[in-house]
């Protein structure tokens, strides 16, 4: 008899086929869309990218949407026109994918970590504050799994030291803060369009600013910081020359059309993700040992993620619950490997394990549920099911 007995421990998996913890979701529309462009003067950065910029700027409510080939690029770019270089430090968390910080060392300068507020998972601005030097010239913060960093407390520390803040904003595109997008607080924020992330465009990714001169400066150096638009060559029209070492982060129309299909979807897909939310809180809040993802009081955050936190009261540990998950076809993920644990951090920058104790204790017990909006009455049941029937195994 192995019903009700865990696929790790000798039962029967509850799912045939794996259900992923994120998935995109495209329908006809999308598809048909992408094919107009294709079959249009541009498939390269055209029209098309324009017009998802600015739906996206007015979306956010910034002046300027800058759009780029990844999350990461966009970190890139958005260090680069910040002035981020050699001998300066800007100060990130460490519970984040790597992306974040290479908005510093793509630049040549040094990502400085400093711990987390574990009940957000974000940068705390107290940690930060101890960590701020002379040297210190920005900040990333990220807004994990959706859930908004402590923005006025982070800006309070960046208005206090004159410090560039670039809002990692890769999960939380949709989501809102005191009633204002995410994205629209100074100086810069990156989105990422990612298959798993709020909509997506494949790959791709997006500045937002107010900032005029610092739009200029990413549009610039998105495109080889060429110059098209020289004084004195009004009769040489193929005149372009290049001022610095810039990129191609060009974005293609066909991109931007699915984008722009997807944004159309943005509320329907929040909607499904609260939904989802829903379910999951009221049937897991209620099992010992198992921190559910934190609410906010002060946004409605588009999540990313329901990353929970599993407890000694558990009764595993959690490998043996992203294990025991695996057994059942579920595909929980865990976000993430803190970066003081990687060996880039570590050879490059002198980090190991031990300087983040609250980063380190959340991340213990990390581990993200599947959500999408793709995911029906089934899958939520089936995650459910898989997670209860671990906790009754291990209870007994
Ligand atoms: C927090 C965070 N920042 C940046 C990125 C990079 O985004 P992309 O995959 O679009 O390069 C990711 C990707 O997962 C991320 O999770």
């Amino acid at each position: 008899m192995t019903e009700g007995l865990p696929a790790r421990y000798g039962g029967e998996p509850i799912r045939d086929d794996v259900l992923g913890y994120g998935a995109q979701s495209i329908t006809d529309h999308e598809k048909e869309a992408v094919l107009e462009a294709l079959e249009s003067d541009y498939i390269t950065r055209g029209p098309t990218v324009e017009e998802f910029e600015e739906r996206v700027a007015e979306h956010v409510g910034v002046e300027h949407a800058i759009a780029t080939t990844s999350g990461t690029t966009a970190l890139h770019l958005a260090g680069h026109a910040a002035g981020f270089g050699s001998g300066d430090e800007v100060i990130t968390t460490p519970l984040t994918f790597v992306s974040t910080a290479h908005a510093a060392t793509y630049n040549d300068a040094e990502p400085v970590f400093a711990d987390i507020d574990p009940h957000r998972r974000t940068l705390d601005p107290e940690a930060v504050r101890e960590h701020v030097t002379k040297e210190t010239a920005g900040l990333v913060p990220m807004h994990y799994a959706g859930h908004p960093a402590d923005i006025d407390g982070l800006l309070k520390v960046a208005n206090e030291h004159d410090l560039t803040v670039i809002w990692d904003a890769c999960h939380a595109f949709g989501g809102s803060w005191r009633g204002e997008p995410i994205g629209a607080q100074r100086d810069m924020a990156v989105f990422s369009f990612h298959p798993v992330k709020s909509i997506t465009t494949g790959e791709g990714g997006m500045v937002v600013t107010d900032d005029d001169e610092l739009a200029d400066r990413l549009r610039r150096l998105r495109s080889f910081d060429m110059n098209y638009d020289l004084e004195d060559h009004d009769d040489e029209p193929w005149y372009q020359v290049t001022e610095g070492v810039g990129h191609n982060y060009n974005v293609t129309d066909l991109q931007a059309a699915l984008g722009l299909a997807q944004l159309d979807r943005l509320e329907a897909f929040k909607q499904r993700r609260d939904e989802i939310i829903e379910q999951y809180d009221s049937a897991l809040n209620e099992i010992k040992g198992l921190r559910t993802p934190p609410k906010s009081t002060e946004s409605d955050p588009m999540y990313h993620l329901y990353a929970i936190e599993v407890t000694e009261a558990f009764g595993c540990d959690r490998t043996e619950f992203v294990n025991a998950m695996h057994a059942e076809n579920i595909g929980v993920q865990v976000h993430y490997v803190p970066l003081h644990y990687h060996p880039l951090f570590q050879e490059e920058f002198g980090y190991a394990p031990g300087a983040f104790p609250k980063t380190e204790r959340v991340y213990d017990g990390l581990v993200s549920l599947p959500l999408h909006a793709e995911m029906d009455r089934k899958d939520i049941k089936d995650v459910v099911t898989a997670v209860k029937t671990l906790y009754e195994y291990h209870l007994k």
